[in-house]
């Protein structure tokens, strides 16, 4: 544990949906599993690092050896991370936020009316955006899961999130992704890309920690 690829580092790991609350018993959300974060989470761990997850709700079982900080709505996630990333060497984003929350949360439950209803929404922070433009600043890692001109649109996000690597998938894969055991994926950086073959959660979360371990070093940090 002591002698892995991120030996010494702190990693800090977002994963699975968020929350958002429309009344006391109401909320929107997605269907993310959190299974690719928790994978990432255990294969950090497994290659030394202190690892923390800051983790939706999901029912998944925290990885051995990893510090689980449970959260509900973007806004809290924002709130722990940015808590987090004081002591903290790299971020991963693995996290599905809901982009926009109900503009208002109801104190009471809302009552059924007429045949038609809407909802007013606002949008959430972006939390990998913040981090990666805040002080101090990880070494941080996004996702990006598209259904078309995966490269392209995620080379797009590295940039104008301002991050160090971004993990894309096509999630036009019915087979792939969300909630998936397995996934493939091509991880870009500035000036290099490497793709990573269809494999279990768990097999490419370690494929992954040991590039980010090498990408990490190779940015100046060890
Ligand atoms: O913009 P998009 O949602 O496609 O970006 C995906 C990446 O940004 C993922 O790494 C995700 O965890 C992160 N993200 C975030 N906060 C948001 C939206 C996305 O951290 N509000």
């Amino acid at each position: 544990f002591d002698s892995g690829a991120l030996a010494g580092l702190r990693l800090v790991i977002t994963a699975g949906p968020t929350r958002e609350a429309l009344d006391p018993v109401r909320y929107l959300s997605n269907h993310s599993s959190g299974k690719m974060g928790y994978a990432l989470a255990r294969a950090a761990a497994e290659a030394g690092a202190v690892t923390t997850l800051v983790s939706g709700p999901v029912h998944l079982d925290t990885p051995a050896h990893v510090r689980r900080v449970d959260v509900e709505s973007a806004r809290d996630m924002l709130d722990a991370c940015q808590a987090l990333v004081a002591d903290c060497d790299i971020f991963i984003a693995c996290a599905a936020v809901a982009d926009y929350r109900p503009a208002t949360v109801r104190e009471q439950k809302i009552k059924k009316g007429g045949e038609h209803s809407s909802l007013k929404l606002i949008r959430n922070p972006d939390i990998v955006a913040a981090i990666a433009n805040g002080t101090p600043r990880p070494f941080t890692v996004g996702f990006a899961a598209e259904t078309q001109d995966v490269v392209d649109y995620a080379r797009d996000k590295l940039q104008r999130k301002n991050l160090d690597l971004i993990v894309a998938n096509d999630v036009s894969k019915a087979d792939l992704g969300f909630a998936s055991d397995e996934n493939e994926v091509t991880a870009i950086w500035r000036d290099g890309a490497s793709q990573l073959p269809r494999a279990t959660k768990h097999n490419l979360a370690r494929e992954l920690v040991a590039l980010i371990a090498e990408r990490h070093a190779s940015a100046g940090n060890r």
